[in-house]
């Protein structure tokens, strides 16, 4: 198959989908790869090293996709980037499109078949091409958010950890998670005093026992998030409900229960966000205010760590690119369900129903899509 690696657009992303490793192994089963001039710079791999390992060097974006059957992302493609897609085309890459009903209809209209990392499952029902990029966006949550707190940066101005004689700064993490309890791990690593909320009781037994007391655990109803809203400084937003748009766990007319210079990281601003006061933010501007309570909402935060980023998923996606460009996408969904779940668009039908739902498009069966499609 002929793999694509275009350079990532969205603002502050210097991640990219292949690394030298992935095109070595792609090769070696004669697959042709190629990479758009510069796609690796940000994670700083030069194009040498991935013509070392047999890629072709492209000029463009355009020269990708015209010659690709695989196109290989990072972030959901952009406006430029759906205008390129082909019916032929088979795109691996988060999507995220639940909270997007802009991009779910631009797949659909363009007709390409579209697989969405954040919805594969492995065996066991875990996501196991999120899973990565939340172990980086848990850390980066606590550590944005202690820097957030400082008070030239507009927050309280208290320290996360206290020192002796003064008291530590309040973490609250809701949804305890991948990104929960990578964000509690740092919170606890920097001496704060940490509550980790989440619906599931088994989980909240499961982190229970990680935190080894160093943090408590908490069930998140609506009344005991609120109860406790006026007396934290950093509140870290980590719920998801796979595939669907994050529902709110803080609304905004609880704002005023907070502190002011409190700060709210919401991490699943990727799945919509789960404050109702979110909107997607950049690295380049990462924060503002809502009734005194800084936000930061950046939709992208692995981005900011690409030489930690880039490794991470890459070690996650690659067996799933290979099984793609070995068997298609069809034969490769028989074999794995789990690959079958992050199918989200088949030529022009949404395959995965809470994108179905959420974005208001009717659902196809994934197998249904792919034999019609066949059949045409
Ligand atoms: N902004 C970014 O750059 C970035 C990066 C990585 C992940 N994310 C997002 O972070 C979010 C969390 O990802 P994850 O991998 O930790 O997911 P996960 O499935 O591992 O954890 C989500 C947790 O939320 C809990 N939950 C669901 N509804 C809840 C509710 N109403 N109240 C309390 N808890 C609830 C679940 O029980 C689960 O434990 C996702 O939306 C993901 O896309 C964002």
């Amino acid at each position: 198959m002929k793999v694509g690696v275009p350079t990532e657009i969205k603002t502050d992303e210097y991640r990219v989908s292949l690394t030298p490793a992935g095109v070595r192994e792609l090769t070696e089963r004669g697959h042709d790869v190629c990479i758009q001039s510069g796609a690796g710079l940000g994670s700083t791999i030069p194009d040498a090293e991935y013509e070392a390992q047999g890629a072709r060097i492209l000029p463009d974006a355009q020269s990708i996709f015209d010659e690709a059957e695989l196109v290989l992302g990072v972030k959901e493609p952009q406006p430029e980037e759906v205008a390129m897609l082909r019916p032929d085309h088979l795109l691996f890459t988060y999507l995220h499109l639940a909270p997007d009903p802009e991009l779910t209809s631009g797949l659909v209209d363009r007709g390409a078949t579209c697989v969405a990392y954040e919805t594969v499952i492995d065996e066991l029902g875990r996501l196991p091409l999120l899973a990565p990029m939340s172990e980086v966006a848990g850390k980066i949550a606590t550590q944005a958010g202690a820097f957030m707190l400082e008070k030239p940066l507009g927050g309280r101005g208290i320290l996360l950890g206290g020192v002796p004689g003064v008291a530590a700064a309040k973490v609250m993490v809701i949804g305890g998670g991948v990104v929960g309890m990578n964000a509690a791990f740092i919170a606890i690593g920097m001496e704060a005093t940490v509550y980790v909320y989440d619906r599931n009781i088994d989980r909240l037994r499961e982190l229970d026992i990680a935190f080894g007391g160093r943090a408590d655990t908490c069930y998140a109803s609506t009344l005991d998030i609120e109860k406790r809203l006026p007396e934290v400084d950093l509140v870290i937003g980590a719920v998801l409900v796979h595939g669907a748009k994050a529902p709110y766990v803080v609304r905004r007319e609880q704002l005023k229960l907070m502190k002011k210079g409190a700060v709210l990281v919401d991490v699943s601003i990727d799945q919509g966000g789960c404050f109702e006061t979110s909107h997607a933010t950049t690295h380049s501007d990462p924060t503002y205010e809502v009734d005194g309570v800084t936000h930061y909402c950046v939709a992208n935060m692995p981005g900011a760590v690409p030489i930690t980023s880039t490794y991470a998923l890459t070690n996650a996606t690659l067996p799933y690119v290979l099984h793609l460009a070995e068997s298609g996408v069809e034969q490769a969904s028989r074999e794995n369900p789990g690959l079958a779940k992050g199918v989200n668009v088949v030529d022009g039908k949404v395959t995965y129903q809470p994108v179905a739902e959420a974005t208001g498009h009717q659902y196809t069966e994934l197998f249904e899509a792919l034999g019609a499609r066949a059949a045409a």
